[in-house]
């Protein structure tokens, strides 16, 4: 039995041990995974690591500005902000099955870091956040043969050939294990408690092709659920909720007109570990402010459900 404070003094010397005198380079996602891991090694290496916050122009609103000012600010470590929306989205045009998304992401966030890479004169050593569930996710054993469920952008995502050897020190924990190194890095409670959030962003949550335009719709609605389930005082009570844009269209009334738009579905789920979970019920009343909140004030939207499915057998993002 180990404690985290241990935990970090075995990895820290693990990190120095592999990395010996090289450049290291961090891909942070926005999430709290990939901030740990960065604090960690930085408290191993130091100046040998450069963060890089890749922003695909798939993450939810306000997410790049408070990554970067959590690592400008607080910590002071240095970060390259990348704008890769357009890398992304143009790639993403045209692309509808889910594995083919993740696969792209997965292979062009290595293209940015390889391409940040040379920048600073060569990195022997890419740095992700890695979880454990991310690895056995990735390649799922049902009894038969293995079977990939989702190819998760940090483990089934990568390209088979990569220049650099990767660095993954939280590879062998679990969320509530990663969040309780995060308090012992001193990172602050409202970044360790966040909802989770997957590296493939919002392309995950657009079932069908993925545009700026949907994008932005999706951001807008999401960040009125948040906002609600802030509000009411239920954010710590969920692992993860979130909106999904859905590429069906139906026919609403509003004032004397009529609408043809969008369903949007709202998801929240209760869980330990994000292996299993179960829908999260809320309290009466609550989701019919939110459908006529997000009606009312997000264009190209006129009709919202609610996602009842447990996993097994549903999974927690919709693809
Ligand atoms: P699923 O949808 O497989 O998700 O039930 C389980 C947990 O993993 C997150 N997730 C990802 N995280 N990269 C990540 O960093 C990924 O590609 C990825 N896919 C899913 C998901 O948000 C949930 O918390």
């Amino acid at each position: 039995d180990w404690t985290m404070a241990e935990f970090r003094q075995a990895k820290i010397a693990e990190i120095r041990a592999q990395v010996g005198s090289g450049r290291v380079i961090c891909g942070l996602s926005g999430g709290v995974d990939s901030a740990v891991a960065a604090v960690l090694i930085h408290e191993a290496i130091g100046e040998q690591l450069t963060c890089v916050f890749v922003d695909h122009g798939l993450m939810r609103s306000g997410e790049a500005e408070q990554v970067v000012s959590l690592f400008r600010g607080h910590y002071n470590i240095p970060l390259v902000h990348v704008d890769a929306s357009t890398l992304f989205l143009s790639g993403l045009a045209g692309v509808t099955d889910p594995e083919a998304k993740r696969k792209f992401i997965g292979k062009t966030f290595i293209d940015v870091f390889e391409e940040e890479a040379r920048k600073i004169g060569g990195a022997g050593f890419l740095a992700q956040g890695t979880l454990y569930p991310d690895v056995i996710e990735s390649v799922s054993f049902t009894g038969g043969p293995s079977v990939t469920i989702k190819s998760h952008h940090n483990v089934g995502g990568l390209p088979e050939r990569m220049n650099m050897a990767l660095v993954e020190p939280l590879r062998e924990l679990f969320k509530d294990e990663v969040r309780a190194l995060g308090r012992e890095l001193g990172l602050p409670d409202v970044f360790v408690g966040r909802h989770p959030f997957p590296g493939p962003g919002l392309a995950i949550r657009i079932p069908g092709e993925v545009t700026r335009e949907r994008c932005d719709i999706l951001r807008k609605a999401d960040a009125i659920y948040l906002d609600e389930i802030r509000s009411a005082g239920l954010y710590d009570a969920i692992w993860q909720a979130f909106a999904v844009l859905l590429p069906v269209k139906t026919v609403g009334v509003m004032g004397d007109g009529r609408t043809y738009d969008s369903v949007l579905g709202l998801r929240a789920v209760t869980s330990t570990d994000g292996m299993t979970a179960a829908a999260f019920e809320f309290p009466g009343g609550f989701l019919p402010r939110v459908a006529t909140r997000i009606i009312n004030e997000v264009r190209g939207v006129n009709r919202v459900v609610y996602d009842y499915t447990s996993k097994p057998p549903g999974t927690i993002e919709w693809e």
